[in-house]
């Protein structure tokens, strides 16, 4: 059985309520690393996203970034990120949201991205199109990278990874009009699907963080793939390049041109 985008849908705006709800309050903090953190609202989001994909479609695969892989019939697999933006939740940043997606015979066919605070729903239905809050959503399309705002993340372990992004971040900053930093990737990649910002890139990235945005960027007009422009990039950790089509070409070009050394 399939679910629907619907269905999808109302388990982003479920999920959202926890993250109202738990917004400002003192939480109970784990340490995955020095900067990664999970919280209590982080595992109360995945129980019930979880707990509701298990009880209607008990043979499906998941991944989900807090319990990790439930494996089941591998032709049909959910990608779950309960909290994505966590350090800005613990810290009580407004920018985070939940990012769900699901994928047929290894193909992306549904997805969702619901941010709380804004009330903004973003999703998209492989063929269809994409969304936010129902209206039709599409990438932007600048004259090119000069005239472009994009956005970037760094992995938690910036401090002792070598590849860090700083270099691309510099590079980025001076062939662009700005770069930012928000803190969630499902929601860079939502931004850019909806034409606020024009290109993201980021190294290295889970499968939960990237599958909902990548999907939203592709059925908005964009492009996602690997930052090196590898097609197979959503369980590969090759990061993410999305963007619309004029940027994407020309921000590949830097990617390469850096990676090339
Ligand atoms: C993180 C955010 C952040 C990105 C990190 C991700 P989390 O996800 O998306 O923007 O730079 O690489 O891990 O841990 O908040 O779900
Ligand atoms: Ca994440
Ligand atoms: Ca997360």
């Amino acid at each position: 059985m399939h679910p629907t985008l619907a269905y999808i849908e109302d388990l982003a705006r479920r999920a959202g309520e926890i993250l109202r709800t738990g917004y400002g309050q003192q939480h109970q903090i784990e340490y995955k690393g020095e900067a990664d953190l999970v919280t209590e609202v982080d595992r109360a989001s995945e129980a019930l996203i979880l707990g509701e994909i298990m009880r209607h479609f008990p043979e499906h695969s998941i991944f989900s970034e807090e319990s990790g892989e439930r494996s089941g019939n591998a032709e049909h697999t959910w990608f779950v990120d309960p909290l994505d933006g966590t350090l800005n939740y613990a810290h009580g940043m407004r920018t985070f949201c939940i990012s769900i997606a699901y994928e047929h015979r290894g193909q992306l066919q549904l997805a969702a991205v619901y941010d709380p605070m804004a009330n903004e729903l973003f999703s998209a239905e492989r063929g269809q199109g994409a969304w936010l809050n129902g209206e039709r959503i599409q990438v932007s399309n600048p004259p090119s990278l000069r005239e472009s705002l994009l956005v970037t993340g760094f992995p938690y372990d910036v401090r002792t990874n070598p590849r860090n992004n700083f270099a691309e971040f510099e590079r980025f900053s001076r062939l662009s009009q700005g770069v930012r930093r928000l803190g969630s990737a499902a929601l860079d990649m939502c931004y850019v699907a909806a034409g606020r910002l024009d290109g993201y890139w980021q190294l290295k990235l889970s499968a939960w963080d990237l599958a909902a945005g990548a999907l939203l960027v592709q059925e908005a007009g964009g492009v996602a793939s690997g930052v090196l422009g590898q097609t197979e990039f959503l369980r590969e950790q090759n990061g993410v390049l999305a963007a619309g089509p004029g940027v994407y070409a020309e921000m590949l070009g830097v990617l390469k041109e850096m990676a090339a050394g």
